[in-house]
């Protein structure tokens, strides 16, 4: 696959696990196919699954002040999701949807070729950094997954139901900021910032 157009056509209307059968809309992901950030989070929930937008609900509209808060709008990066089709009552996605899913979702990281993988929440976290830790221990510092950089945050959803939860969100975009500030000015490592460790 060549373009993100030819693998959502190959993707098709999928039934490839059960959950074609429950869902009204696949969610295949939306934004820039150039994009420095992918966001990825776990799976759509009722309002993407009508829309088949991801991020359109409470957490999506969290999502845009947060990308507001250092500059940016969704059109600026790609967002996806572990799984492209809602599980029923918002349950858990099973390890047979991510196991049959997530073929695309790598697909769509290799042909976006992001300068950062933004994972939200521990579903997206474990899947990309191959870890059992939570998202709670590896949020705020940057991770490599192959050869790419990727930054755990908390899941916006979380920060819905745990209000303290979202000033560490906005304090972790303001260091995915200054990656991408230090990034464009071609420092591969800027020289302070929890973002990097120690
Ligand atoms: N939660 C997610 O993980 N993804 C969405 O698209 C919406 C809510």
């Amino acid at each position: 696959m060549n373009t993100l157009k030819e693998l959502e056509e190959h993707i098709g209307d999928c039934h490839r696990c059960p959950l074609g059968d429950t869902r009204t809309t696949l969610v295949f992901g939306v934004g820039r196919h150039d994009a420095d950030v992918m966001f990825i989070g776990e799976a759509p929930g009722r309002n993407e699954d009508l829309k088949g937008e991801p991020f359109v609900g409470a957490a999506g509209r969290l999502l845009d002040e947060l990308l507001a808060s250092i500059g940016l709008h969704r059109s600026d990066v790609y967002i996806a999701n572990i799984l492209k089709c809602r599980p029923p009552g918002n349950r858990d996605p099973q390890p047979v949807e991510i196991e049959t899913c997530t073929p695309f979702l790598r697909e769509q990281v290799r042909l976006i070729d992001p300068k950062v993988i933004v994972t939200l929440g521990n579903f997206a976290t474990r899947f990309v950094l191959k870890t059992s830790a939570g998202i709670t221990g590896l949020r705020g510092s940057i991770h490599s997954a192959g050869r790419f950089t990727v930054l755990p945050i908390f899941h916006p959803a979380a920060a819905l139901y745990d209000i303290t939860k979202q000033d560490v969100l906005f304090a972790d975009f303001a260091l995915l900021g200054e990656f991408l500030a230090a990034h464009d000015r071609g420092q591969q490592e800027p020289v302070q910032g929890e973002l990097f460790g120690a």
